[in-house]
């Protein structure tokens, strides 16, 4: 979708999510989990933007929101300066956007070939597949003939690496990461950051991207949203954020996971 410079391609404003738990009893509601509570933030074209907290805070909730799968409790979030909360033709932004989960095996269908995977999105918005499977193989760094197997023949980096690709099909502008590597063996995440690193160069995307793991999200990013509780605390620079944290819960997250230092 074209959109004047400067536009930023996310804007969210005051958003809160509050879900409601099971009621345990006849006469009272369930109990209201604030979720999100007043959360703004800009993403700018080509930014790569990490989300991080501790889990609970809220970043998985943000990021449904963000893509549309779930609707804030009061909020705007605008996509390409268009505004998407309350919207029902939610085309624009399936085509724009697209997301790698946290767990390969639970988001790659078990009974689908990995060609079928990988092209599910073409078909989905009626392009063409042609030879693009093949092309998105090569690119995430897996040989053709992964296209004729199941997810369950890879190993756990391979099958993100298949996640990676069906996600890059369709050509999105913005690439959204839930815990893209937390569920991947250490020696493995830093080939899968890099790998996106370097697709996200080569695309020209736009990357928001969430960990727990401050030096996850400091190996991709360039900017970073610190969360607590539904709310962000801190945000700047990433290496700003990792030198100088300025908010308690920062200093925190940096001292207890620092799980990729002196891997990379
Ligand atoms: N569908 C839901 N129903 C009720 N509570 C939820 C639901 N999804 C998330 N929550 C609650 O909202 C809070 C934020 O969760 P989440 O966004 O998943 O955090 P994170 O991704 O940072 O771990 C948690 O307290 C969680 O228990
Ligand atoms: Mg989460």
């Amino acid at each position: 979708m074209a959109m004047p410079a400067g536009t930023p391609v996310i804007e969210a404003r005051d958003l809160t999510r509050v879900y409601r738990r099971p009621r345990t009893s006849l006469t009272r509601p369930g109990e209201a989990v604030h979720a999100l509570k007043g959360v703004s933030l800009s993403v700018a074209r080509g930014e790569r933007y990490g989300i991080v907290g501790e889990s609970g805070s809220g970043k998985s909730t943000l990021l449904r929101l963000l893509c549309g799968l779930d609707r804030p409790t009061s909020g705007s979030i605008r996509f390409a300066g268009q505004e998407i909360v309350g919207r029902r033709d939610l085309r624009f932004l399936r085509n724009d956007l697209q997301i790698v989960f946290q767990d390969p095996m639970s988001s790659l269908d078990p009974r689908m070939r990995v060609r079928d995977i990988v092209a599910e999105p073409l078909v989905a918005q009626r392009l063409p597949v042609g030879t693009r499977v093949a092309e998105l193989l090569d690119e995430v760094g897996l040989p053709a003939a992964a296209a004729e197997r199941y997810p369950h023949q890879f190993s756990g980096g391979q099958r993100q690496r298949i996640a990676i690709a069906r996600a890059l099909a369709p050509a999105p502008k913005v690439l959204v990461a839930d815990e893209a590597v937390s569920a991947l063996d250490v020696s493995v995440r830093g080939q899968i950051l890099n790998l996106l690193a370097d697709l996200i160069d080569a695309h020209g995307l736009t990357l928001v991207f969430v960990s727990h793991d401050l030096s996850v999200v400091r190996h991709v990013c360039e900017s970073v949203a610190v969360m607590s509780e539904g709310e962000i605390v801190e945000s700047g620079a990433v290496d700003e954020v990792w030198a100088e944290p300025k908010h308690p819960y920062t200093r925190t997250l940096l001292r207890a996971v620092p799980t990729l230092e002196g891997l990379l």
